[in-house]
């Protein structure tokens, strides 16, 4: 039995107060504070979460400072390696790893999904051509609850369900389809006896008159980047999804709120934030001015970062990017581009940055961020479409959790509360006297 308690006690003589710790199965334990108001008329103040768990969740673990990360218990490194994108969807919302026919039978229903309503493309064509593939992204994944109205009720089992199902097998189609968009091309509707990944490239990749020939490295190579990228505990985004679908909401809606929180380039934005950096420091002379944009970097009074680095949680490697730099290895080598003047930018950034007091004294490493961007160019994808890669891969993670909290029965609209530091009560003058 757990009975351990911290104790609050005040400078000011206001008497103290007592709370349960809670102990979770691994990390770190929580003083749970419910009562802190009731028993002392006082709130916490914690801008940015830095220290409060605002949920309890059983699905996916960090350890930041061994630099581990645990989907229902299993380390990425042996998921990604050994599983591919739908077992670990199956795994992050079920809870297991699905066995041989589990597989089949998950996998034939995301399937029978990945077509989209015919009216989608109606809808598209109301966003200008050069539309951010994120902003279009938003749009469409909201709109999904206006097509697909039959299950947009968060509190049934079922209907839960299947918009899991239509969210996780549809988000390739939308994703590919605002790409085509983009560039003026037409939609090409899903392949169904490809995987998740290869049929995702093809819709991106082959048009009408070309068929695409797609390259096992490069599939292998995206799969990793959905697995990489399918849930990470309570970031900005899953904190949003949690938050949105508190009130009740659909979660075409609360999902589509994950999307737009995700666009941010603290957060998925940093992706395509990190190649763009590379881009310029390359346009400024690559290698050689590694050092000049490092010291732009460490400047107090500059505002640039090495995108791709740091890390809320990570105070260590991140064992993504460690899996990403794997990738990219294997993407350049099978697309004979082991010369990559990026990738050599990239990693000389890295070694660089790694043994340099500003960054080792700030625990600021690589992060998941640092390499998919080159995997991703090299695949194809453009720049501005990694964000939306990213939600694509991410969508699976922000249900999981959200179902976690709907079954949860401590769970309640999410309401936090303030400091409030602004005017207090005064009377409205009159116009002419103010
Ligand atoms: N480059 C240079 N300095 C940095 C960086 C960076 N990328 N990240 C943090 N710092 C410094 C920061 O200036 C501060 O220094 P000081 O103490 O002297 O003021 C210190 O490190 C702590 O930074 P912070 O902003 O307080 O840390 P945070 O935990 O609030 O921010 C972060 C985490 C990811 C927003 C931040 O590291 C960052 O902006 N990184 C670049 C963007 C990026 O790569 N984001 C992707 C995150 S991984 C993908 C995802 O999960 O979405």
């Amino acid at each position: 039995m757990n009975d351990r308690t911290a104790t609050l006690s005040f400078s000011d003589g206001s008497p103290s107060a007592t709370f349960p710790v809670l102990p979770g199965t691994v990390g770190p334990d929580v003083i749970d504070i419910r009562s802190l108001y009731s028993k002392t008329g006082k709130f916490t103040y914690d801008p940015g979460f830095m220290s409060t768990a605002a949920c309890s969740s059983a699905i996916t673990y960090i350890d930041g400072d061994k630099g581990e990360l645990l989907y229902r218990g299993y380390p990425i490194e042996d998921l990604a390696v050994n599983c591919d994108f739908l077992e670990v969807c199956h795994l992050l919302l079920y809870g297991e790893l699905p066995d041989a026919m589990q597989k089949e039978d998950f996998a034939g229903r995301v399937i029978k999904h990945t077509m989209v309503n015919e009216q989608m493309q109606f809808f598209m064509r109301g966003f200008r051509r050069d539309a951010h593939p994120m902003a279009v992204l938003t749009g469409l994944v909201g709109a999904m609850s206006a097509f697909y109205p039959d299950s947009i009720n968060l509190n049934d089992a079922h209907q839960r369900d299947i918009s899991a199902i239509r969210l996780i097998a549809k988000m390739p189609t939308l994703v590919a389809m605002a790409y085509k968009y983009s560039v003026g091309q037409p939609y090409m509707y899903p392949r169904n006896e490809l995987s998740y990944a290869a049929n995702f490239m093809r819709m991106m990749f082959a048009t009408p008159c070309e068929d695409y020939r797609v390259n096992d490295v490069l599939v292998r190579a995206l799969d990793r980047i959905f697995i990489l990228h399918a849930d990470h505990e309570q970031n900005a985004s899953t904190s949003t999804v949690r938050l949105c679908a508190s009130s009740g909401t659909n979660p075409f809606a609360a999902i589509a709120a994950g999307v737009a929180c995700l666009w941010g380039p603290a957060h998925g934005g940093a992706n395509e934030a990190a190649l763009n950096m590379l881009y310029d420091i390359q346009a400024q002379g690559g290698v050689a001015r590694v050092g000049e944009f490092i010291a732009r970097v460490k400047d107090k009074n500059s505002t640039v970062r090495l995108m791709g680095f740091g890390h809320r949680v990570y105070k260590n490697y991140d064992p993504r990017a460690k899996l990403m730099r794997e990738t990219c290895h294997e993407v350049l080598e099978a697309l004979g581009l082991h010369d990559d003047p990026l990738f050599k930018l990239a990693m000389a950034l890295e070694k660089i940055a790694v043994e340099d007091d500003y960054f080792v004294q700030r625990k600021l490493y690589p992060n998941v961020d640092f390499y998919s961007g080159i995997v991703q160019k090299a695949i194809g994808i453009p720049v501005s479409l990694f964000t939306a890669i990213f939600a694509l891969a991410r969508t699976v993670g922000w249900i999981a959790q959200l179902n976690e909290m709907i079954t949860d029965p401590e769970y309640k609209i999410g309401r936090p509360r303030q400091l409030f530091t602004g005017a207090t009560r005064r009377s409205v003058k009159p116009i002419g006297d103010r």
